[in-house]
């Protein structure tokens, strides 16, 4: 499915490095990664805390903005083989410590210049500065602080990720409050470890997206809720089989949660941590639902809509 023109929101920035790439940055900065990686040279990792462990190892080769550059390149590069048109990145200024992050606008900056070339050979990208719940929220603020400054260009939004079984959605609150007077688009990770009280919790930051929220699934008032606000899922179902979210592709809820009027999209979250590509992920879909051409223009119009653009853009991707 390479040659479909996809809309992909969420994409880590970081989740998404080679391993190949991390292997070169750690011998530049005399890194010691081993025990990362498998005997074919793919991440290594068993279970979600130590996914986390292996995925914050890997992001802390990446420092100043040059390899910060050179990581969004290699990872919009591979956007345009897959026939993304269109993608949103998230990017986590927290995983460079916790110091002060006005040194984060040379970062962004030396990236906003990769990302206008990209856009001018057909990969537009925005990005989502995404606080990490496990760090807790003094150091979301500082996130969310450095989101508002540098609103407006290709910082679009403000995220929410990592172990969302530590802290409630309300403790971020002040965080969210400050993007959304920023004019930044507002989603958060929910309804991937917790059910559907998180999903209800995000919902009060004011998001209008949410990562995976496929556990909503198990409350029908809360299904009914999503359909009739025009919540956006961003569905990521590689990345639920392969963390053990869900069992199987067969029983991830994608497809009930279309069928009762949610507004899903797809993207793969971290691909060569789960091995997958976005073009394998349309690929799965059509094998496994018998999703088709019908579904996935449906799919990538939902996409367009909540992409946190400007309308120019938005109408180019539709
Ligand atoms: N950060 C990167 N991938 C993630 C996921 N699947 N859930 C929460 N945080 C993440
Ligand atoms: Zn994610």
């Amino acid at each position: 499915m390479k040659s479909l023109k996809k809309v992909e929101l969420h994409l880590h920035l970081e989740g998404a490095a080679p391993p190949a790439f991390i292997r070169g940055l750690a011998r530049e900065h005399h890194t010691d990664l081993s025990g990362m990686f498998d005997d074919q040279g793919r991440y290594h990792y068993r279970g979600f805390n130590d996914f986390l462990r292996v995925y914050e190892a890997a992001t802390s080769v990446v420092r100043g903005p040059a390899d910060y550059a050179r990581l969004l390149s290699a990872v919009l590069n591979e956007c345009g083989e897959q026939g993304a048109i269109y993608v949103e990145l998230f990017v986590s200024p927290e995983f460079c410590g916790d110091a002060d992050l006005s040194a984060w606008r040379d970062h962004l900056g030396a990236m906003e210049e990769v990302a206008k070339a990209y856009a001018l050979s057909g990969v537009e990208s925005r990005a989502i500065l995404t606080c990490i719940r496990h760090y807790g929220p003094d150091r979301a603020k500082k996130t969310a602080i450095c989101a508002a400054e540098t609103a407006g260009g290709w910082v679009a939004g403000l995220g929410l990720a990592g172990a969302e079984d530590l802290g409630e959605p309300k403790d971020f609150a002040w965080s969210f409050d400050c993007a959304r007077e920023a004019g930044l688009g507002l989603t958060a990770h929910a309804g991937e470890w917790r059910g559907p009280e998180s999903v209800r919790g995000v919902l009060d930051l004011g998001v209008t997206r949410i990562g995976h929220g496929i556990r909503a699934i198990e409350d029908p008032a809360l299904v009914r809720d999503l359909a009739e606000r025009e919540i956006t899922l961003e569905v990521c179902p590689g990345s639920n089989v392969a963390l053990g979210v869900v069992r199987d592709w067969a029983s991830h809820p994608i497809a009930r949660l279309a069928d009762a009027g949610v507004r899903v999209t797809v993207s793969t979250d971290d691909p060569p941590f789960f091995h997958t590509t976005l073009s394998r992920e349309y690929d799965m879909l059509a094998d496994r639902f018998g999703w088709a051409e019908t579904e996935f223009r449906q799919m990538n119009l939902w996409a367009a809509e909540a992409a946190f653009c400007d309308n120019e853009t938005r109408d180019r991707l539709k």
